[in-house]
């Protein structure tokens, strides 16, 4: 299986680390071995997406430049300014989107990172986990969706991250 895994995340609230944090627990307790980077986006370069076996974004549904629906600011400017034109060579990657039901266009930015991958040559390795409205109570949701992702990652070969 895979042996490095870089997180890209960022946060307003703490939702996005809480989740990622509930992953990462789930990961270290069935993947020991597995290192895990965890940076926020807002500091990330898009080399940073390489540096891994293993990739993970994640952030929540923001209404950057005025319109509902898109990637927070952070992560909007890292994946579709700085690393708009970058080629992620068929890393295998996950994406986690966070939003609120208040808003018509709901949790959007998990499928706005999906997207991302589809478009620049990733390996989206399952489905988004879409976490809508408050997270804290929602570990199960979260620990379920980490599980298919261990699974995924563990029939990957091994390879040498650069
Ligand atoms: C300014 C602002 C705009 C938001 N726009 C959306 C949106 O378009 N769609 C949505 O589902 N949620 C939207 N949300 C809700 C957040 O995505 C949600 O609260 C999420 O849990 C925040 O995660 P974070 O604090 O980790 O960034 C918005 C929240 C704020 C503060």
């Amino acid at each position: 299986m895979i042996r490095t895994l870089t997180i890209i995340y960022t946060t307003g609230t703490g939702h996005t680390e809480f989740v990622i944090d509930t992953v990462i627990a789930a990961l270290a307790a069935s993947c020991p071995t597995l290192r895990v980077t965890k940076q926020r986006a807002e500091i990330s370069q898009p080399e940073d997406m390489h540096k891994s076996d293993a990739l993970l974004l994640a952030c929540g549904s923001w209404n950057t430049n005025n319109a509902e629906g898109m990637l927070s600011p952070y992560m909007h400017d890292l994946l579709i300014v700085r690393a708009a034109k970058e080629d992620l060579k068929g890393m295998p990657t996950a994406v986690i989107g966070l939003g609120d039901e208040r808003y018509f266009f709901t949790a959007k930015a998990a499928d706005r990172m999906a997207d991302y991958c589809a478009t620049h040559n990733a390996k989206l390795l399952l489905p988004a986990l879409k976490i809508i409205n408050d997270p804290f109570d929602q570990a199960p949701k979260i620990q379920a969706w980490t599980k298919e992702f261990i699974a995924k990652i563990s029939a990957l070969p091994v390879v040498t991250a650069q």
